[in-house]
């Protein structure tokens, strides 16, 4: 009752921002990531007669308190699917450059749900894993595909129809996108406290829930003509509509930092010399930017000499779940 599954993180185009159903964890909009070759997370499960209690182990060191409880409570939904009360050994190491401040939950949720799901003996289709994993980090039930994936809202109160499906694999597009590593980042608000805050108390909120499924709709069109300037302006705009969203909350608050805004005019300046680049930014200081393969020279070098930049890690679009 043993299984390994390696995952790749996924950073959004439309982002997921708000949640219709908390511990269903089922969003307010439907959106779309692509997947990361450069960030994975793999994770063994071995399930035990003789184990009293999950234990988890991340790089190596033994973790207790809250992570040891989100896993168990992860396990628990996995257990109950199989109908097995058996309790696991959980091993997980991050191929995260250290230091990024880019721990994953979408990585680390997908790898395990594959791996726990395969270790206690389920067969789980693409769309069944997709689900399990949604329900342990929204964002991970996208990273069981490869390439662009959509994760659809759903419209059931019971979530069944709320899972990722890929828009394109990975060969569609050979596009770039290069993290940028923060050298001091502050994260102050979880992702889960931020949706709530801003669906309950921004009424900028309506206005992001009017436009994300313009935005969902023509990007789709965008990669599927692959129109790398439609594609990367329209991922550009509803990241600065999402964290507009915040700027409206109560308390308001933003998740940019001072190097964050350097970054985003240095990609705006690298257009304005002909340089098609964009930026998304997730819920937290770190900015991700994409470009064209010809352009790496010119794009790494600008992001290298912005102040208060450590470190540009470039992935291009990459895989799904696989098993080791
Ligand atoms: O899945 P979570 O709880 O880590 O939330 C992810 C939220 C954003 O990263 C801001 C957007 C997204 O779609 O990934």
């Amino acid at each position: 009752m043993k299984a390994t599954a390696r995952a790749h993180t996924n950073i959004a185009l439309i982002k997921y921002w708000g949640k219709r159903n908390e511990s269903l964890i089922l969003p307010a909009n439907s959106n779309l990531s692509v997947t990361l070759d450069g960030f994975s997370t793999e994770t063994t499960v071995h399930f035990q007669e003789d184990l009293k209690k999950d234990t988890f182990f991340l790089n190596e060191q033994n973790v207790e308190g809250n992570d040891l409880g989100k896993v168990a409570v992860f396990l628990d939904k996995v257990r109950a699917l199989s109908g097995k009360e058996i309790y696991a050994q959980v091993q997980s190491v991050n191929h995260v450059p250290t230091a990024a401040g880019f721990a994953s939950s979408a990585s680390g949720l997908a790898a395990l749900a594959a791996a726990s799901a395969k270790a206690i003996g389920l067969s789980l289709n693409d769309k069944e894993l997709s689900k399990l994993a949604r329900q342990g980090s929204g964002s991970a039930c996208r990273s069981i595909y490869g390439g662009f994936v959509e994760w659809q809202m759903g419209e059931r109160e019971d979530g069944a129809d709320s899972f990722a499906v890929q828009v394109a694999d990975k060969s569609h597009w050979d596009i770039r996108i290069a993290a940028v590593v923060l050298s001091k980042t502050m994260k102050k608000v979880s992702s889960r406290e931020g949706m709530r805050r801003t669906v309950e108390t921004s009424p900028f909120y309506a206005g992001w829930l009017e436009q994300t499924p313009k935005d969902l709709q023509e990007i789709k069109q965008a990669i599927a003509d692959k129109d790398f300037e439609k594609m990367g302006s329209i991922a550009e705009a509803n990241c600065l509509r999402m964290h507009a969203t915040t700027l409206g909350a109560n308390p308001p608050f933003t998740y940019w930092q001072d190097t964050t805004m350097r970054v985003m005019q240095t990609v705006q300046h690298l257009r304005e010399q002909g340089i098609p680049a964009f930026f998304t930014i997730d819920a937290g200081p770190n900015v991700k930017v994409l470009y064209l393969p010809e352009d790496e020279d010119k794009v790494k070098k600008r992001l290298q000499s912005i102040e208060g930049v450590e470190d540009i890690i470039v992935s291009k679009p990459g895989s799904g779940i696989s098993y080791l």
